[in-house]
This record gives structure tokens, C-alpha cells and sequence, in this order.
């Protein structure tokens, strides 16, 4: 009888462990978070997801996606209410004695001295410490400033009474992902493990090489700087693009064209295009790097060049259109990248206040998000900006929009998306213009002497719902 009880005891103290490694709670079911819940629902774990939004938990709870991410609908419907469940905060601490694993994915913005805003998680840690227990692994996973991970750990070690290390670990996890890829990339990149202590990194292993292909350790602050790196080498690359583009308008040349002569069968090309460079991370991120350096030149260029497009643009079309009082601008793309439905940090706002400000009536179309009809957005346009290069505005043809815009109406297409390898043209000039056009790859295309109005009309058709 006491044999049969221990060896009950012993399978049941087993399972336990084995469950325990195989629970994870995420808080912040976001952007980052959510792809994340449904990978690891997908490798196996229990997870369990907590956010203070109601309604994207009742979204969750239907099994809708709050927000577009290619390859998650699937795994939702798989998962959901199985192997993925999400919870309000109510739940909290019952959550937090469940799971011996949480991952941080919460919001970390910039406030409004552009400082980090870490108020989001040091809240979250407020409310779990006094429930945490020896054993808890805390990964982060939100970006951060360098520093943070260390800031994190005093305010655990204070707040929990327990030990980093010891009984209490942790480990910064950065989110390498592109949005609106996670679900492909997240099991194809590296995963970096910053921990100050071996069994915390041990740990935060376990969870990853699930996951990830590939596992890089290192310490907090060089983990830190990473993730912060990869953005803002990105961010420049981007401000470079964008650079080049002015000074090549500035001499009259298109910059589609340089960028071939750069970059065709060169290999120290590669130089970015240029286009509207925005978004959560890449606008905020190099605060987070230059809050303590205030002469890192570099990332406030960027910065300043970004996010200065819209203007640069607007004075572009001040020079061909004086008064712009009453004139129809039509802005399509609202999101801050491409084939996406995040607004966040996106440049368009700024275009349309921009465009306000000088009189104009501006109506704004984008196919991911609840906007205007787009033949409205487009009838009567004295000026059309193609904001973002959503892949289906590459359907747009010139005899949709000849036959619904004004006569004299002046197209802004900083991605090249229309293949003229201008930047700024009259439609009327494309269409009857019968010379050499550069293409959307930019290569230069010898046209035939009809290249107008025919061989532009054959552009697929429009089909943007
Ligand atoms: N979006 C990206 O492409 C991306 C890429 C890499 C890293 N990151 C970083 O990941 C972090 C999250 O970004 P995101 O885009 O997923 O933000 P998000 O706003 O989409 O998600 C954050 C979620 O946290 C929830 N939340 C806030 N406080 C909470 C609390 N106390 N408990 C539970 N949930 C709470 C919010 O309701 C929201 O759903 C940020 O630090 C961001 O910089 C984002």
C-alpha cells in the first residue's frame, strides 16, 4: 500500500516537473506577444496569454486575429481554447502560481520627453512580485534601453525577496521578427539569451531551442544593444535611401536610375531605396540608444531624415503647384509599412496634417484598414501619394486612374511602385510620354515608341479589395 502510494507519489511529483517546464504564461498579448503564444501552442507548450485589452481577448476567445499577421489565423483556430488561452488581469495571480515561466511582451514606448517608458512592466512587476514563488523565470522580451534587464533584476530581487540566480531567474530574449512575418520568421532566427547568471540562461534555453534555430548567450546589456542595433542599422540604412533620394532630385536625376547604376552586378552596392521609413520600433528604438549619449549624431540624422519625407514632399509639390487651397489629395496607405494593418508611428498623419494645414481637402484609402472607398479617395485627385507600397497598389493601372483623377494630377510614388522610376510626375506626362521608362526592379526598359497609354493600360487591373 505505502510502496503503491510512493511510486503514485513519485509518477505524480514527475508529471508535475514535466508540466511545469511545459507551461508558459505571456503578458501582453500583442504584436509580439500573440505570434509568439501560437508558436509555442504549436511546439508543444500550454500557454496562457493575459492582456488588459477586453476586447482583444474577446477577439481571441472567437478565435478572430486582432490584427493582420500572415500564417496566425490557422494556428489560432488550431489552438485556441486547447493548448492557447487568454485571460484578463483579474486572473493574474492565480496565473502567476501556475506558471513557473512568464515572458514580458508588453509595450515600451517613448514618453513625452522622448524617454523610455518602462511604467508598463515595472506596473506588472508591482502587481506579480508578491505571489512569485522560488523557481520563477522571468524572460523579457519587450525592447529596451541597455540597462534595463539590470534594472529589472534589482527591482525583482527587491520586490520578491528572492534571488537572482539562485531561486529566482531571469533572461532578456529579444523580438528579432518583421511584423506581418512573425509566423514564418520566428522559428528561422537566431535567438539571443541575455542573462546575468548560467541557470537563468539554462532556463531561457529551454524554452528557445523549441523554437529557434540557432541560440546565442551573452549577457544583458550586450543583448540589449543588439536588438537595438539591428533597428537602427536598419533605420540608417533606410535614412541613407532617403538622403540620396533629395540630393539626386536636387541635381535633377531620378534616383530609381542611380540606384540601378549602384547597385546592378556591384558588389559592394546593396544601397536602400528610398521611401516612408516609420513605425514603432524604428521611430523609438534610437531614443532608447542615445537617451544617456545626447552627441550620437548619427541616429537623430536618421531621425530627422525619416521622419522629414512628408515635408520634404510637401515642398516638392508646392514647387510644381503653388496654391494648394482646395486641392484633392489623395493619400493611399495608412499603415507604417507594407502589407499590414499597424498605424502606429506611420508618416501618413503627418502628410495629411501637412496637406490640411495648407488648405487642401485630403482623403485617405488604405485596403488593410477602414477607410474610405478607394474610387472616392481617388475621383477628382489633384495630387495622389502613394504612401505605402502595399503590394496590391501594384495593381493600380494609368487608365483606372486617368479616368477618375483631375486632368493636370501630379503623382508622388516615392516607392517606384508605378515603375517610371520618378518620383514625382504628371500622369498626364507618363502617359504620353514615349521614352525610356525604368522599372519597378530598376532595371532600365528600352520602351518601343508606344510606350504610353496602351502598353500602361496592360498594368494588371485594379483588384484592391
Ligand atoms: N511590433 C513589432 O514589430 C516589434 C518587433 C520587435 C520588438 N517589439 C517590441 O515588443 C514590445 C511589444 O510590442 P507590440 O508591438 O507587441 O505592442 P502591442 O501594443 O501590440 O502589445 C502590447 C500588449 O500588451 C498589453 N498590455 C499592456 N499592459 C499590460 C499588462 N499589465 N498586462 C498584460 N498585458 C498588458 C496591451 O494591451 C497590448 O495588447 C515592445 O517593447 C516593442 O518595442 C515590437
Amino acid at each position: 500500500m505505502i510502496v503503491n502510494y510512493c511510486k503514485d507519489f513519485l509518477i505524480y511529483s514527475r508529471i508535475e516537473v514535466l508540466m511545469r517546464d511545459k507551461r508558459i504564461a505571456i503578458f501582453g498579448i500583442g504584436r509580439i506577444g500573440l505570434p509568439l503564444a501560437l508558436i509555442l501552442a504549436d511546439k508543444g507548450f500550454q500557454v496562457t496569454g493575459v492582456d488588459v485589452d477586453p476586447y482583444r481577448i474577446s477577439l481571441l476567445r472567437h478565435k478572430i486575429m486582432p490584427f493582420t499577421e500572415e500564417g496566425a489565423q490557422s494556428l489560432l483556430d488550431k489552438h485556441s481554447g486547447k493548448k492557447f488561452q487568454v485571460f484578463s488581469q483579474e486572473h493574474v495571480d492565480r496565473i502567476v502560481v501556475e506558471n513557473e515561466i512568464i515572458i514580458f511582451t508588453l509595450g515600451t514606448p517613448i514618453d513625452e520627453t522622448y524617454s523610455p517608458n518602462f511604467s508598463d512592466i515595472e506596473k506588472l512587476i508591482r502587481k506579480i512580485a508578491p505571489v512569485m514563488k522560488p523557481g520563477h523565470l522571468i524572460i523579457l522580451r519587450s525592447t529596451v534601453f541597455p540597462g534595463a534587464t539590470e534594472q529589472l533584476a534589482r527591482q525583482l530581487e527587491e520586490q520578491t525577496k528572492l534571488s537572482i540566480g539562485d531561486n529566482l531567474f531571469l533572461a532578456y530574449c529579444p523580438e528579432r521578427i518583421a511584423e506581418g512575418k512573425s509566423i514564418e520568421e520566428l522559428t528561422q532566427i537566431p535567438q539571443i539569451i541575455g542573462t546575468i547568471d548560467e541557470i537563468s540562461a539554462e532556463k531561457a534555453a529551454k524554452v528557445f531551442e523549441k523554437i529557434a534555430p540557432k541560440l546565442l548567450f551573452t549577457n544583458p546589456k550586450s543583448a540589449e544593444l543588439a536588438k537595438l542595433f539591428c533597428n537602427m542599422y536598419r533605420y540608417i540604412d533606410f535614412a541613407i535611401g532617403n538622403e540620396f533620394m533629395m540630393i539626386a532630385e536636387s541635381y535633377g536625376c531620378n534616383i530609381y536610375e542611380v540606384l540601378h547604376l549602384v547597385n546592378d552586378n556591384y558588389k559592394r552596392g546593396n544601397l536602400k531605396s528610398p521611401g516612408f521609413t516609420a513605425g514603432p520600433c524604428l521611430v523609438k528604438d534610437g531614443f532608447f540608444l542615445i537617451d544617456k549619449s545626447p552627441y550620437m549624431e548619427l541616429v537623430t540624422a536618421a531621425w530627422r531624415l525619416n521622419e522629414n519625407v512628408p515635408g520634404y514632399l510637401l515642398s516638392r509639390v508646392k514647387a510644381e503647384i503653388k496654391d494648394l487651397h482646395r486641392k484633392k489629395v489623395a493619400i493611399l496607405g495608412l499603415s507604417f509599412k507594407k502589407n499590414i494593418d499597424d498605424t502606429r508611428h506611420s508618416l501618413s498623419p503627418k502628410l495629411e496634417r501637412y496637406f490640411l494645414a495648407e488648405g487642401a481637402k485630403v482623403s485617405l484609402y488604405d485596403p488593410f484598414i477602414d477607410s474610405q472607398p478607394l474610387e472616392d479617395v481617388i475621383k477628382d485627385a489633384d495630387i495622389l501619394i502613394l504612401a505605402i507600397n502595399h503590394d496590391v497598389f501594384k495593381s493600380l493601372n494609368f487608365q483606372y486612374l486617368g479616368n477618375l483623377v483631375s486632368e493636370g494630377c501630379l503623382i508622388f510614388d516615392i516607392w517606384n511602385m508605378f515603375g517610371t522610376g520618378k518620383i514625382l510626375f504628371y500622369l498626364k506626362d507618363v502617359i504620353d510620354s514615349n521614352k525610356s521608362v525604368t522599372t519597378g526592379n530598376g532595371e532600365i526598359k528600352k520602351s518601343n515608341r508606344k510606350h504610353t497609354r496602351r502598353t500602361l493600360q496592360r498594368r494588371v487591373s485594379l483588384s484592391t479589395t
